[in-house]
């Protein structure tokens, strides 16, 4: 096609992130853009922003401002903010940045190609609604074009757990969950281009209530145990988890559903019950560690992840020994840690601060903790059998990578397999990121 516009799409944030940008890139494809690595080949540029800490939405403005003398070069240039901070500061950004054409917040996108068409007019398009229709219902009309083996699919969004720190329940609104139906005609539709592992993603994952395919209302469970009659899909992880929405069914799920994997992200965030309660978390320490108790029956080999903040306002040294301590009861296979980053409108952007440099020394110790347990219970690993997902060629001949049952990354030389397939490794050694592996099988 003689006039295919490019578009470059920057990818911040959490995985519902990756996955919008994919339906974005789908939904211009219709409206004659196709996508480009390069930012210089780009008709139009979009930035999928992440509002989640301080750091993550300065970003967005000091990359707005690279993009300056590439607008100088080319004026038909269109530069777009999508994501969170696109719903967060809305207009605020085209006053900040006035080379900003467009601003969409993420329940908008289905109305990208129509506020493209605004910009080629020469004004500024600016959405930033919450409308009724289902985003993805309108973002259809994907290709058929062969996948990853390994790929996201959001059927849950939003949050209305309001933790005293974060600006989910404002960026991404209320929970909503998108119906069965739905859900497993895209996974079929998936496995029918090559995917073999599907991620069911949700900020609150776990509180999925969709429209069932009986008339009534299913759990995350229930429809974990549909997408388990797929053929060809193989593999079925979720993220991210809440510790209050860890249903039995579910539990139950990851000790008798063949596909589900052996890993579960469920975020505690702080080990005092003091702390917690002034994060609104609405579960203790103690009932998060019986929680772990009751899935690690179900599921004895289960890989923990965890995300956790610290120097959260208030936070004392007791508090923060506390979470520590959590941890090393716990055990945790992979985790995500953060200073506590103040979030304007967020009930906690009142409080007094951690003194900053107190704050940065907790982390610091708090990561030492986490990334020695990683390794040990990486190392572990050694000797074991796991299944593998080939998902890329290895940097040396005849080597290829994927990820374990547990999503360690493991490097296999020699097994003659291709991308896609499932094989089972013996893991014989423990690097410092990953496992390397003999194809046994
Ligand atoms: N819905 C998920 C993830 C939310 S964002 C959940 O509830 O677990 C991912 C992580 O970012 C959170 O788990 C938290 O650890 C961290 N986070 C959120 N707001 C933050 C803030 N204001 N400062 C520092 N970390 C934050
Ligand atoms: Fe944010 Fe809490 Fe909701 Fe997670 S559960 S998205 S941390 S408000
Ligand atoms: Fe960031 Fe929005 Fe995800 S704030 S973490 S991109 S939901």
């Amino acid at each position: 096609m003689a006039d295919t516009k490019k578009l470059f799409i920057k990818t911040y944030g959490c995985q519902m992130n990756v996955y919008d940008s994919e339906r974005m890139a789908e939904a211009m494809g219709g409206a004659g853009y196709e996508t480009t690595e390069t930012p210089e080949d780009a008709d139009m540029i979009l930035l999928n922003t992440c509002h989640i800490r301080e750091k993550a939405a300065e970003k967005v403005y000091s990359e707005l401002g690279r993009f300056k003398g590439m607008k100088a070069d080319k004026p038909d240039l269109k530069i777009g903010v999508a994501g969170c901070v696109a719903q967060a500061e809305g207009e605020e950004i085209m006053r900040r940045q006035p080379l900003v054409d467009l601003v969409v917040g993420p329940q908008a996108y289905h109305r990208l190609p129509e506020m493209e068409e605004k910009t080629r007019a020469g004004e500024k398009a600016l959405d930033t609604d919450f409308p009724e229709e289902d985003k993805f219902e309108k973002l259809k009309g994907r290709s058929k074009a062969k996948r990853a083996p390994a790929a996201f699919l959001t059927v849950q969004e939003g949050c209305d757990k309001f933790c005293a720190f974060c600006v989910v329940p404002y960026t991404r609104g209320a929970e909503v969950s998108r119906p069965a139906e739905r859900v497993i005609s895209e996974a079929q539709d998936l496995v029918e281009r090559g995917v073999r592992e599907i991620t069911l993603l949700g900020q609150n994952v776990n509180a999925y209530h969709g429209a069932g395919l009986n008339g009534s209302t299913w759990s995350l469970a229930d429809l974990i145990w549909k997408l388990n009659e797929i053929d060809g899909l193989e593999r079925i992880r979720f993220t991210t988890s809440h510790p209050n929405d860890m249903q039995d069914d579910l539990i139950a799920a990851h000790g008798e559903c063949a596909k589900l994997m052996p890993y579960l992200h469920l975020p505690v965030q702080s080990g005092s019950d003091k702390i917690l309660k002034r994060m609104n978390r609405s579960h203790t320490a103690e009932s998060y560690i019986r929680l772990i108790e009751r899935i690690r029956a179900a599921r004895p080999d289960l890989l923990l992840s965890g995300d956790f903040i610290v120097g959260f306002p208030e936070e004392t040294e007791e508090d923060f020994q506390a979470t520590l301590d959590l941890i090393k009861e716990v055990k945790y296979g992979q985790a995500y840690s953060f200073k506590y980053s103040t979030r304007p409108g967020t009930p906690a952007a009142e409080r007094p601060l951690v003194d900053d440099a107190e704050a940065s020394e907790r982390l610091q110790r708090l990561q030492a903790l986490l990334s020695q347990q990683q390794k040990e219970l990486q190392d572990a690993m050694v000797g074991r059998e796991v299944s593998v997902l080939f998902e890329k060629e290895g940097r040396f001949e005849d080597q290829m990578v994927g990820k374990s049952d547990y999503l360690h990354a493991v490097h296999v030389a020699g097994s003659g397999a291709q991308i896609g397939d499932i094989r089972k490794v013996k893991i014989v050694e423990s690097g410092t990121n990953s496992l390397k592996g003999v194809a046994i099988a």
